[in-house]
């Protein structure tokens, strides 16, 4: 090892993280999807012009910017969501989200309009189609920023939704000092251009992301590996399904504490720390959609006590273990004790 020696590069004057527990604690922003998932199984798909039956149908709370508000928000961070929904949003879905405690000051309903709803059909062999209805998402200009949104927020998370949408905030979130953490996730793909990732990413802090939309992120910006971008931010965090983590940090940026364990690597092209984080196992898996937004969830919620970069990734990865237990991206989330009682059962403590 070479570089930063341990506890180098500690936020400066050993300050707070920049989101904190609730109920005061500054807020992460999330911004993203609030949808409503309906996953019907049925034998076969059927052909164009035939109808059959569906074997079972269940409605699930889903879309990413709620998904990861609300394991944040039950792991203790204080969370407010933006995200735009529509009049049919259900009371059950709202109450949901406030029994965790997240901070629904910036959830925006839109008369008229249907929440973003997704039909997902799925055969005997575990195939799926699925057909999104955007709703008020795909066309934000009609909704109007609800005033304050910014006020008492550490941390501003941007995942899906029209970057066009959210640029105006994210640039007055950076005129105040308030970092930026980038997320498009799949949608990276083909709401986003090139140049519209590139404008995001310089006022972004950070970036999330995993395997798929890390390669789309460099053919965007014409970089060849992963160290060419995680030059770019002074966080970038790469997920890599049931083979753990990765995650890149600037001990020299003043927001991570740099505690060097084990495993670590300096990395001097791009002057940053890389951590590989393990997977966490879980008891089973039964469906591992949102285990990426379980993530991200505990990762801001370990940061928002106060623990270093290595301890906030490794408890994200233990917060996603129980998310692909269950169907369906809300259906386990765990609590802090949960997710602490899990790695100690596997020899980690996190403090
Ligand atoms: N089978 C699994 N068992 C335990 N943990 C898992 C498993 N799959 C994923 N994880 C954890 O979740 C993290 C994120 O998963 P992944 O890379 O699949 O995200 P993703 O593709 O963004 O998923 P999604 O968009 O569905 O939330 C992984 O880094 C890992 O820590
Ligand atoms: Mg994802």
């Amino acid at each position: 090892m070479t570089g930063p020696s341990a506890g180098s590069g500690g936020r400066e004057g050993g300050g707070r993280p920049p989101v904190g527990l609730r109920p005061d604690g500054p807020r992460l922003l999330v911004c993203g999807h609030t949808n409503l998932d309906y996953i019907g199984e049925v034998e076969r798909f059927p052909e164009p012009n035939t109808s059959i039956e569906m074997v079972s149908q269940k409605r699930y709370f889903g879309g990413t910017g709620a998904n990861i508000s609300r394991s944040a928000a039950r792991l203790g961070a204080a969370v407010r969501l933006y995200s735009l929904v529509g009049g049919d949003f259900p009371a059950d879905y709202k109450e949901a989200l406030e029994e965790d405690g997240v901070d629904l000051s910036g959830l925006v309903v839109v008369e008229g309009a249907l929440t973003p709803t997704c039909l997902i059909l799925s055969d005997r062999n575990h195939d799926q189609i699925a057909i999104i209805n955007q709703g008020p998402m795909a066309s934000p200009e009609r909704a109007v920023l609800p005033p304050g949104l910014l006020d008492d927020v550490g941390v501003v998370h941007i995942s899906t939704g029209r970057p066009e949408h959210y640029i105006r905030m994210v640039e007055e979130a950076v005129q105040r000092g308030i970092p930026v953490f980038l997320d498009p996730a799949q949608e990276l793909h083909y709401v986003y251009s090139p140049e519209m990732f590139a404008r995001m990413l310089s006022l972004s802090t950070g970036l999330f992301c995993n395997e798929s939309e890390m390669s789309r992120a460099l053919g965007y910006l014409g970089l060849e590996t992963e160290e060419d971008l995680a030059g770019r931010v002074a966080l970038l965090v790469v997920t890599r399904k049931d083979r753990g983590s990765t995650v890149y940090y600037d001990p020299e940026s003043g927001l991570f504490d740099c505690v060097l364990p084990g495993g670590d690597h300096w990395c001097s092209g791009c002057r940053r720390v890389r951590l590989d984080i393990p997977l966490v196992a879980a008891e089973r898996v039964v469906d591992t959609t949102g285990a990426g937004d379980a993530y991200r969830g505990g990762f801001y919620a370990a940061w928002a006590r106060d623990l270093d970069v290595w301890k906030s990734a490794l408890f994200a990865s233990a917060a996603a273990s129980f998310v692909v237990e269950a169907k369906g991206p809300q259906m386990s989330l765990p609590t802090w004790d949960m997710v602490k009682a899990r790695l100690a059962e596997r020899g980690w403590s996190v403090g």
